[in-house]
């Protein structure tokens, strides 16, 4: 199947920025978001511990692991989000980052005060984004702890759901206190979300959310905390990347002997599922919501982004995680290879065997290696 056949993003062409820009968020005043979650809540009476023991060895490494979002970060920290911007460690994130050509465009009339502003508010929609995609991680984990089958699952998933309610309560808390303004979720998260909790098959959530968001947010962490210089996003991202690593890992292990018994067809819609959640995820690295803030019209912004130099390195370096791990579990290769064309096409396959020592550290304990209790 041709991308241009993808039925899953509905679009002819899977890079057509009008396509990308007509999913907007439309319930930026909601409250409240409720998704029918269509899985089967699923009691085991199977409580042998350790039947699967790589997942128990991350369960008892979970337990040991747990850190207070309230007393272990340094939240005296002053924060000077002026001056944090203004050193420029938000330039890959801003993602223009000065080098794009602007003229022509409104943007050439941006004087010093604008791209400050304009960096400011890339900075609170980058941390506003992280805030959601945590409180996707906290129902989703939830939602694994009720649908997955096996008791040492459960048992892992329960200590992630106490990760990811410290997650989210680090992220609102340094929005609120260091920060200088919240955005909604952006659009094209949103759905990925709303897909991830609505699908029927449990491992679909770990697929989506182990996989594809969270392996996407651990290589974000990982980029923003080596360019920034302030010291308590650093120390906060550093506390949540530990987790995050165990997390992924959780997902990989989780998910490598189900899917070696699958069938061609159900890796394909496997397969499929993880191409359009990393269709949905580069798109939303467009920060469409930022430009409507900043008064001009997405349609303009969007392909100077596109075609801004720095972006083609920090999008691909997105899926440092994500593409190893789709190896890990046979869905590059599966049915033809057709996820490894999909990657060839969005120009990521080059981290297939990308490793990072921390992930790879997990995996190593997760077998059994190192002190293990
Ligand atoms: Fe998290
Ligand atoms: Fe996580």
């Amino acid at each position: 199947m041709a991308v241009g056949d993808d039925q899953r993003t509905g679009r002819d062409e899977v890079s057509d920025i009008e396509a990308v820009m007509s999913v907007t968020n439309t319930d930026v005043d909601e409250a409240l978001h409720a998704v029918r979650d269509n899985a089967d809540a699923i009691f085991t009476w199977d409580y042998t511990k350790g039947a699967r023991p790589k997942l128990e060895r991350l369960y008892e490494k979970s337990k040991i692991s747990m850190w207070n979002a309230r007393t272990d970060l340094a939240w005296d920290t002053d924060v000077d989000q002026e001056k944090v911007v203004a050193d420029n460690n938000f330039a890959a994130q801003s993602l223009l980052g000065g080098n794009a050509d602007v003229s022509g465009t409104p943007l050439a009339l941006w004087g010093d005060k604008e791209w400050l502003e304009f960096g400011i508010e890339s900075q609170n929609w980058t941390l506003s984004q992280f805030l959601h995609g945590e409180q996707g991680a906290l129902v989703c984990t939830a939602k694994i702890v009720e649908s997955v089958p096996w008791i040492d699952a459960k048992y892992y998933a329960a200590t992630q759901v106490m990760d990811e309610a410290r997650h989210v309560e680090v992220f609102a808390r340094y929005l609120d206190e260091k920060l200088s303004g919240h955005y909604p979720i952006n659009a094209h998260l949103k759905l990925l979300l709303d897909d991830i909790i609505s699908d029927s098959r449990w491992d679909m959530t770990y697929l989506g959310m182990q996989i594809m968001v969270e392996g996407l947010a651990l290589a974000a962490f990982g980029f923003i905390s080596q360019l920034s210089t302030e010291p308590l996003l650093k120390q906060l991202l550093r506390y949540i990347m530990n987790d995050e690593a165990r997390h992924v890992a959780f997902g990989v292990l989780s998910l490598s002997d189900y899917y070696a018994e699958l069938s061609d067809a159900e890796m394909k819609e496997r397969q499929e599922f993880a191409f359009e959640a990393a269709v949905r995820m580069r798109d939303r690295f467009l920060q469409q919501e930022v430009f409507e803030r900043m008064g001009i019209s997405p349609a303009i912004a969007a392909p100077l982004v596109q075609q801004a130099p720095e972006r083609l390195m920090f999008q691909s370096m997105l899926f440092s995680r994500i593409v190893p791990n789709c190896r890990r579990l046979g869905l590059l290769d599966a049915n033809g290879g057709w996820l490894r064309e999909r990657f060839v096409e969005l120009g990521v396959i080059g981290f297939e065997h990308w490793e990072d020592p921390e992930h790879e550290a997990m995996f190593a304990l997760a077998e059994g290696a190192g002190d293990q209790q």
